[in-house]
Order: structure tokens, then sequence, then C-alpha cells
């Protein structure tokens, strides 16, 4: 087959570039090397067998000019995070989902495509009430992490409830990303059977691995507390640290998005990608210790992000019906990370710098 990867340049785009090479498939990558995330300009991993085009997604010429020829097209270029940008992100990771399906239809007959969506479409997540059973609570008020209670509680009998794995049937994103993202993700579902275009849409958990961008200071929790790690500052940690995370390695994620290329039965289909494993913040931290050799006190300040999600792990029993299961467990993958992160030497950080204006656009708060 000929690919073509957007955002093939970043973190989870270059290992699906890898893993279609390796297979041997044909790639084309179109990334416009956005800024903070390569900073440095065109990173050292794209390799030399792969056409690079650099180029916007957000320019019709140039997505058009990537099309040509293709096969499949695995639609990764986005910008995440918690910023403080609003419509941005629905003109650089929706608006261009709409412009890529105008022209597979009008002139690039594609066999199939596959877009990047996110957990940021759940609100909470799914919780676990001791004497209720599950339920799909709505978001934490913001009155209420002032006070720095930070769990779910029952909306029956108001008790702390635990987190329950999340399947793919209860969306409501609060915040502009994941708006974005869902944006993205109903306009490529929809579209495709409209026009009978073979897509599927895959919403990836927290993910991390080499390549994570070492500079953007607005998304990649793995980066931005390891570079602070190792210019031998404090992470530092919202709410109280016990928030969980599916931490997914990238490969895995990879492995997700080739399997769903090849399988016909997941066309028009929507799949989590996580491992359904819960790690705290604090732990995530333990264990970052654990591989720089290093003692690490993190700092918390009683600080939090409104919209953020207390525990969210993925219900990825659809796509592990296909056939797909996580390979590499967080201790692996973050030894991975490691080598991978120590092989350039000295890395700055740059979270110190960003920081104020996180706090100016009240994307990270004070609780009182
Ligand atoms: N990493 C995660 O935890 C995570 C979780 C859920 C969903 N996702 C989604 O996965 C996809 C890939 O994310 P990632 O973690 O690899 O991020 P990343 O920032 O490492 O990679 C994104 C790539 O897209 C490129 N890009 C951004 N805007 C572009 C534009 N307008 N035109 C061309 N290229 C553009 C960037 O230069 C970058 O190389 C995104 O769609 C993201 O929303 C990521
Ligand atoms: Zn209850």
């Amino acid at each position: 087959m000929k690919a073509l990867v957007t955002g093939g340049a970043g973190l989870i785009g270059s290992h699906i570039v890898d893993l279609l090479l390796e297979k041997g498939h044909q790639v084309r990558i179109l990334d416009n090397l956005a800024q903070p995330t390569h900073l440095k300009g065109r990173p050292d991993w794209i390799p030399e067998d792969a056409e690079f085009i650099q180029g916007d997604v957000r320019e019709r010429d140039d997505l058009d000019r990537a099309l040509d020829g293709v096969d499949w097209v695995f639609h990764q270029a986005a910008d995440g995070g918690f910023t403080s940008a609003i419509s941005h992100y629905f003109t650089n990771n929706s608006l261009p989902t709409a412009v890529l399906y105008e022209l597979i239809r009008d002139r690039h007959p594609v066999k199939k495509v596959i877009v990047a969506s996110s957990q940021a479409v759940y609100p909470e997540g799914k919780y676990l009430c001791p004497e209720h059973g599950p339920c799909y609570p709505p978001r934490r008020p913001v009155e209420q992490l002032y006070r720095r209670d930070w769990e779910l509680h029952c909306p029956q009998c108001g008790r702390e409830m635990s987190g329950l794995p999340i399947d793919e049937s209860h969306v409501d994103p609060p915040m502009p990303y994941g708006l974005s993202k869902y944006w993205n993700e109903m306009l490529a579902i929809n579209l495709g059977k409209l026009y009978e275009i073979p897509t599927v849409a895959l919403r990836y958990s927290l993910t991390y691995g080499p390549r994570q961008s070492l500079f953007n200071p607005y998304t990649g929790i793995c980066s931005i507390f390891s570079t602070r790690i190792l210019n031998n500052r404090p992470p530092v940690v919202y709410e109280d640290g016990c928030q969980t995370r599916d931490f997914t390695f990238v490969e895995d994620v990879a492995r997700a998005n080739l399997l769903v290329a090849e399988k016909e039965e997941a066309n028009y289909q929507v799949f989590n990608v996580g491992t359904g494993v819960g790690t705290t913040v604090l732990e995530f931290i333990r264990l970052l210790g654990k591989v720089y050799g290093r003692e690490v006190q993190p700092e918390l300040r009683g600080e939090f992000r409104p919209g953020d999600t207390r525990h969210l792990t993925t219900d990825a029993s659809r796509l592990r019906a296909l056939g797909w299961q996580p390979q590499v467990s967080v201790e692996q993958g973050l030894q991975r990370y490691a080598e991978w992160i120590l092989r350039y030497g000295s890395i700055e950080e740059y979270f110190s710098a960003a920081e104020q204006q996180l706090k100016n656009t009240r994307v990270v708060v004070q609780s009182r």
C-alpha cells in the first residue's frame, strides 16, 4: 500500500511511519513541523525511505498534493494539550478533516482513512459507587476543586467513587481540544459512510514514548516531567497527584493503527486504544525517578486545571476483539523513553517559562 501519514513527524505519526515501512508499505509524510513541538526544526527520526512534504493540513493544496496516489491515510496532524487556545483547535484539528473528505470524494479515491481521536472526548470517565454501582458522572464543578475535594461523588448518595475503565459509549467533551477531536471524528465517520470511504476513528489514551516533543510545555507529561527532573527541578503536580491515567506506549498505538487499516471489520467504527491499567501521577513520577536513578520530590501546590479528569482509564475490549493487545508495560515503556532522551545529553526544560501564561489564562488555577 501507499500510505499518507499527516503529522508523521510527531510522536504517534512517526511510529506509524516506521511500522508501515517495516511492513513493506510506501510512505509519504505531510507535516508542518509545528511550533513549539519541533522547536529545533526537522527531527532526526524522519526516515530516508519516506517521502517528506513539509506542508500544512490547513492548506488545501498541500493536502491535495499529499493525497496523490495514496491508498491509506493516517490522519494524525493536530495540536493537543491544555492551552488557552479555543478557535485554533477547530481550525487545526477539525476543519482539515472536512477538506480531506472533499478532496478524497472529488479527486483521490483512497481505500481507507484512519483518524486520530482522543480520550479527551469523554467527560470525567466511568466510576463505581460501592452502593449504587457504575455510573458516568458529570464533570466535577470548579467550586468543588477550589475546596480541594478532588474525588468524584456518587450523584445519588454522595459517597466517594473509584474509577473504572471507560468504554466508547459516553461522549461529552467539555474542553476545546476534546470538542475539536470529537468534531474531527464525527466528520470522518459520517462523511466516510456518506461517500463510502472506509473510515476508522481511534480514541487514544495518554500516549508516551520516545520522540514525544522535548520542547512543548503544554502537552506530554512524560517529557514535561522528564525535562524537569533532568534539570534538577521538581515536576509540578496538579490536584493531589492521586489522579489516574492510562499510560499507553506509542508503539502499541501505532500497532492499533495498522491493525484497523488491515481489518475490514473495523470500518466505520470508533475504537478506544489503551491498556486499561491506571497509574497515578505520583506513581508515574516514582517510576520516572527509578529509570533516571534519582530521588524525585514532586511539587504539589494545590493547583488544578478546570476541565481535567480525575480517573481516566480505557476499556479497549472492542479493539481487543479485533486482535489488539498492548505489549509494553509502563515500566518497560519508561525504560525505553529514558534510553532515548538520555542520548540527547543536556536538554532544557520549557515548563517554567510557560507557567505564568498558563495561570494568566486560567488554564491552571490555584485552589483556596
Ligand atoms: N499523545 C497523546 O497522548 C494523544 C492522546 C490522544 C490523541 N492524540 C492525537 O494523536 C495525534 C498525534 O499526536 P501526537 O501525540 O503524536 O502529537 P505530536 O505533536 O507529537 O504530533 C503531531 C504532529 O502533527 C503536526 N502538525 C500539527 N498541526 C499540523 C498542521 N496544521 N499541518 C501539518 N502538520 C501538523 C506536528 O508538527 C506534529 O509533528 C493527534 O491527532 C492527537 O490529537 C494524542
Ligand atoms: Zn451511591
